[in-house]
């Protein structure tokens, strides 16, 4: 069952995706983050001919968050070609794991296929995080 929150978040995401710069995967994703300002931030994935340059979607929906005024995210959505779900990659889980609690929801879908919901603490468990370091 999709809330109306998630049908907003999917919007968001497939809105930004098609302008995510993937000439070199032609894999194109889009990121959609509610964040505790009640604001949805977007990002979509941005290549580079260095290929190690290149930015995933949910780094670039981070730094939105982050220029926008929002300081945490409360949900994520992920969407991508394909049936499988278009799950974070290691490092986005890592980068959204600085803003997130281990409780929040992220949904990754592959949009021809069904999306897949769990939590960060199921995508990246026993993590390292900011109160190792006393934040
Ligand atoms: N990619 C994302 O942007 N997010 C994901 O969750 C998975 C992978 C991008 C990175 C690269 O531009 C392309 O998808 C293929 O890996």
């Amino acid at each position: 069952m999709s809330t109306p929150t998630d049908q907003a978040l999917f919007s968001a995401a497939e809105a930004i995706r098609a302008k995510a710069y993937a000439p070199y995967s032609k894999f194109k994703v889009g990121a959609a983050i509610l964040a505790d300002d009640g604001t949805i931030y977007s990002g979509c994935n941005i290549e580079n001919a260095a290929y190690p340059q290149g930015n995933c979607a949910e780094t670039s929906a981070i730094a939105a968050m982050i220029a926008g005024g929002g300081k945490r995210i409360t949900r994520i959505y992920v969407t991508g070609p394909g049936k499988a779900p278009v799950t974070p990659c290691g490092g986005c889980r890592q980068r959204i794991r600085e803003f997130a609690n281990l409780d929040v929801t992220v949904i990754s879908h592959g949009i021809e296929g069904e999306p897949l919901t769990c939590t960060l603490e199921q995508l990246l468990p026993h993590s390292f995080g900011p109160e190792f370091l006393g934040k």
